[in-house]
């Protein structure tokens, strides 16, 4: 066997006979391509692992595993690999059993090499043009995906943007979606929440009221108490939310969580009236953040309320609204100046 790791081989020759193997070394190294050697079928994988060529060149009968079983191994782990079998003329079915394996082509001895040349030449140029193409394609595949990369990039700072309009019309929601995703985040690290699921739970967090860009004004801003049909058409933000993302979004579980977080734990919730761990995580843990920015805040018909009185509220809605244990998770992540009260609270 024959390895020089610093010069490039172009062909690989698979001979057991010395004389056999020097012709075609000699031959093939006059028409300008390097080459490497081997003895037999296993050398010649050995070496191919460590430096593959386009190209091999083998015998059909070596000690050991033959040409048939190098042609089957060479096609399954480079199928790229051009593979020329030469072969005495008594061995026609063993050649046939060749092509059949992904050999291009075979030559029975002795050689014509005006022939041979021509046909290394040929399948040469076919696998170099089979590499350009494969580059081509990767190098097409990575500019798309750079492509999709950017749009989405865009698309996303235009929804920020969206968002910002949206909560800038409507003075008592101002900075909700970035409170929500600071909740969420908080409740997320108590969790223990993976790095992708706290990926994932600040962009839900930060998007799951876009739907309401499809509510008027007036209903939005309405100070007093809203009629069944307002309140449907504000129901109606959740699905909303799901329509305009899903064109760019495509992880479900993200657009599932938007759609759902104004779902219940008993089932009373929209839009689709889950229950219980029917809901998505991501849904209950936004719920919560939701509901404890909704009452920590100003409204045109109330005053904010404290986060005590928001996290007492909370806790009576463990079980019913929302998911008990991370209501439970969400109150231990509050201040021990909170806690104490709580739990007389909850004593007397
Ligand atoms: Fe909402
Ligand atoms: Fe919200």
């Amino acid at each position: 066997m024959t390895v020089d790791l610093d010069s490039p081989a172009t062909i690989t020759i698979v001979d057991d006979e010395p004389t056999m193997q020097d012709v075609l070394v000699r031959a093939v190294r006059s028409w300008g391509y390097p080459c490497q050697t081997a003895d037999d079928a296993e050398q010649a994988l050995q070496l191919l692992r460590i430096r593959p060529t386009p190209l091999v060149v083998t015998d059909l009968r070596m000690p050991g595993q033959g040409g048939v079983w190098l042609v089957r191994k060479i096609h399954e782990n480079w199928p790229q690999v051009g593979i020329v079998v030469v072969t005495a003329g008594a061995d026609s079915d063993a050649a046939m059993d060749c092509l059949n394996a992904g050999a291009d082509r075979y030559f029975l001895k002795p050689l014509r090499l005006d022939e041979f040349r021509h046909a290394l030449e040929t399948i040469l140029h076919t696998v170099e043009l089979e590499q350009e193409r494969e580059r081509y394609r990767c190098r097409l595949e990575q500019r798309l995906h750079e492509q999709m990369r950017r749009v989405r990039r865009t698309f996303l700072s235009g929804i920020d943007s969206l968002i910002r309009t949206l909560e800038a019309r409507h003075p008592y929601t101002k900075g909700h979606s970035l409170r929500v995703r600071h909740y969420a985040l908080r409740l997320a690290w108590a969790l223990d929440l993976d790095r992708r699921q706290r990926r994932h739970l600040s962009l839900i967090g930060k998007l799951h009221d876009i739907g309401k860009v499809g509510v008027p004004e007036d209903i939005l801003n309405k100070s007093g108490p809203l009629t069944p049909s307002e309140r449907e058409v504000i129901r109606e933000h959740p699905v909303t939310a799901e329509r305009i993302l899903s064109p760019i979004i495509r992880r479900p579980e993200i657009l599932a969580a938007i759609r759902g977080h104004h779902e219940r734990m008993d089932g009373k919730g929209y839009p689709d009236g889950l229950r219980g761990e029917e809901i998505p995580l991501f849904s209950r843990v936004i719920a919560i953040a939701d509901a404890f920015d909704a009452m920590t805040s100003s409204r045109a018909y109330r005053h904010a309320m404290t986060p005590l009185e928001a996290l007492q509220l909370l806790r009576e809605g463990a079980g019913r609204q929302f998911d008990p244990e991370l209501v439970q998770a969400f109150l231990l992540m509050h201040p021990h100046a909170v806690l104490p009260q709580l739990q007389a609270s909850a004593l007397s």
